[in-house]
């Protein structure tokens, strides 16, 4: 039976270079053993050629130009996942007794709360910032802030606090606020600026007069922990000395809720020499949904820019294309990732799960409150309000 022309799978290699070769060869006669093996080879060869002077730099040019997201993609391979976290569950409900949700969580209920310091390195995020000190207003003793005139990256940038305090005045006298210099060190590693920053504000916490037992909240301003939570933890004895809060992570608004991945926020029973104010993981104790984390939850397309420079990891902006307006737009309403990288996960199964936009989420429901009571001045950070101010 002959075959339908143009068929060929890949068991037929050898065939159609059998047919190549003899096409050739027929108009010379014959074709003996050492000719097909030298056809064969031949084949070989133009394989390896095709696959050196082609493929490999193809590939050398792909992985330069997308380095970071071939080491994400493979870092199952290269990193294991961290010691998982002691999860501790959270109970809460409006109507129990504080004494009724201690005991819940194994504690006891104390005479008088605690002092509570809410302390946070400021950037720019004038909005988040509103919202997450109504939100603890109720219980915190103490706010302290400090801002630099330097990013990170050692880019200068206004303080944005100071020309915004006005908007501040509810927190009254409960304020203790600090600038620092930037140091504006070339081609530094942007970890030295940010942990210079860390410690200038260890000062500014000793300043605001906390003391022994004190709770101390370390978090990112967008990092926002629930009012009720701080609340349980200042009225309960024997919590953690260091516990690390489980967040809802956001980007980009409470329309696109990511996991619940988010540890690095921490309420700490202060100790005088010991307590450092850090951001990374500092115990294996970590309360279950104590509230929210937004990132790159802006009101204008000019302050993602000003993030994605001033980031920490500035070398994620690979292209300038990176930082144009429209392309920012795009990315924020379609839930992608804005420096086009892989998902951070620890297993292929979860990278591939996590491929693709986030799936727009329709809830407003358990936000912080002072976003429900203001919706009109907070409308983009609300489903179905992806457009952003331009400028
Ligand atoms: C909460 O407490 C109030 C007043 O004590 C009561 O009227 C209400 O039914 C309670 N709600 C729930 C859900 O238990
Ligand atoms: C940053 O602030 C310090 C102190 O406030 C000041 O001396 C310095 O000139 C500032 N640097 C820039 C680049 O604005």
């Amino acid at each position: 039976m002959p075959e339908p022309s143009g068929y060929c799978n890949s068991k037929k290699t050898d065939d159609v270079c059998d047919e190549a070769c003899g096409d050739r060869s027929s108009r010379k006669g014959g074709m003996n053993m050492t000719r097909r093996l030298r056809c064969v080879l031949g084949g070989f060869d133009l394989r390896a050629i095709l696959l050196l002077f082609v493929l490999v730099p193809t590939c050398i040019f792909v992985i330069h130009l997308h380095g970071h997201k071939v080491t994400f993609f493979l870092r199952p391979l290269w990193q294991k996942p961290p010691k998982p976290f002691n999860q501790i569950p959270h109970y809460h409900h409006p109507n129990a007794s504080m004494a009724e949700l201690c005991k819940l969580h194994g504690w006891g209920v104390r005479e008088t709360p605690r002092r509570v310091f809410d302390a946070v390195l400021f950037n720019n995020e004038l909005d988040i910032l509103a919202i997450r000190w109504n939100e603890l207003l109720p219980y915190v003793s103490e706010f302290v802030l400090l801002e630099s005139n330097s990013t990170f990256t050692g880019i200068k940038k206004p303080l944005f606090f100071a020309q915004n305090r006005g908007r501040f005045q509810f927190v009254g006298p409960r304020l203790t606020y600090g600038t620092v210099a930037g140091r504006f060190v070339k081609g530094e590693n942007p970890f030295v600026e940010e942990s210079y920053q860390r410690v200038a504000l260890d000062h500014l916490i000793k300043i605001a007069g906390i003391a022994d037992d004190d709770l101390l909240i370390m978090s990112d301003a967008d990092e926002i922990p629930s009012g009720h939570t701080i609340n349980l933890l200042r009225w309960c004895d024997e919590i953690p000395e260091k516990l690390h809060l489980q967040l809802r992570n956001y980007l980009y608004s409470f329309e696109f809720f990511l996991d619940m991945e988010s540890w690095r926020a921490s309420v700490h029973r202060y100790r005088s020499g010991e307590t450092r104010y850090v951001h990374f993981r500092q115990s294996d104790e970590l309360l279950a949904d104590a509230g929210w984390h937004c990132s790159f939850c802006f009101r204008r397309i000019s302050e993602f820019v000003f993030k994605m420079k001033a980031y920490s990891h500035v070398d994620r902006v690979k292209f300038s294309y990176y930082l144009d307006p429209g392309r920012i737009q795009r990315i924020i309403c379609q839930g992608l990732d804005l420096f086009d990288m892989f998902p951070e996960e620890y297993t292929f199964r979860e990278i591939i799960s996590k491929l693709g936009p986030i799936p727009r989420s329709f809830s407003a429901v358990h936000l912080p409150g002072y976003l429900i009571q203001n919706v009109d001045k907070f409308r983009y950070l609300l489903p179905g309000n992806c457009q952003r101010e331009e400028g």
